[in-house]
């Protein structure tokens, strides 16, 4: 498996449903043009029998980083940097759920994140996890920042270790 970049040519973002109106409307309307401003990258894993057809997809950005709502030992070590990569939507067509294929994207967008932080560092990732989604999240070993309810992060550094073991 892998993802390719969203292509508004090729993908049929009509038919893409994951039951929140709100991602299925950010693939259908924004995502390409997004795109096309160098303001976000969206990936989507295609359907084998049908490449037009949309699995999942996922968006990936930059988003500074309130140090604040760091724990103690992170705020002082990453007191000095500003950003952190953002996976901004992740979402699986319904058709396709419980196939592990939220999985298979969470893990290959932290990939892609983990190579893009290799040349312009970044020590965290963060994830806006809509819907009760953190539960999710946590399960790979994502944290809550202190005082919010759906902004997750993990570190670079434990994203490089969990994805060499
Ligand atoms: C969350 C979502 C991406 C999971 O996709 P999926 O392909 O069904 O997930 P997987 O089959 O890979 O499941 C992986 C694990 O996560 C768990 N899981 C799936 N959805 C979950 C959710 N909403 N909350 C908590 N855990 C969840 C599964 O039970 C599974 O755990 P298990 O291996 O112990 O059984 C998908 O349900 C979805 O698109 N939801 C709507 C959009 C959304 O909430 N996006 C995420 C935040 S923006």
């Amino acid at each position: 498996m892998k993802t390719v970049q969203l292509d508004k040519n090729k993908h049929d973002r009509h038919r893409f449903d994951c039951g929140i109106d709100a991602l299925n409307n950010y693939l259908k309307i924004m995502a390409s043009q997004q795109a096309k401003k160098d303001n976000t990258r969206t990936f989507v894993l295609e359907d084998t029998n049908c490449a037009e057809h949309v699995v999942g997809y996922y968006t990936l950005t930059m988003t500074p980083i309130d140090l604040t709502l760091l724990p103690l030992k992170l705020l002082k070590k990453h007191q000095n940097a500003s950003s952190g990569g953002l996976i901004a939507r992740l979402a699986v067509d319904q058709r396709y759920k419980g196939n592990g294929y939220g999985e298979w994207l969470l893990i290959d967008a932290l990939k892609k994140l983990l190579m893009a932080s290799e040349t312009v560092a970044f020590p965290l990732v963060i994830v806006d996890a809509k819907d009760g989604a953190e539960y999710f999240y946590e399960k790979y070993g994502f944290t809550a920042f202190q005082d919010t309810e759906n902004k997750l992060f993990i570190t670079i550094s434990d994203v490089r270790a969990s994805i060499s073991d």
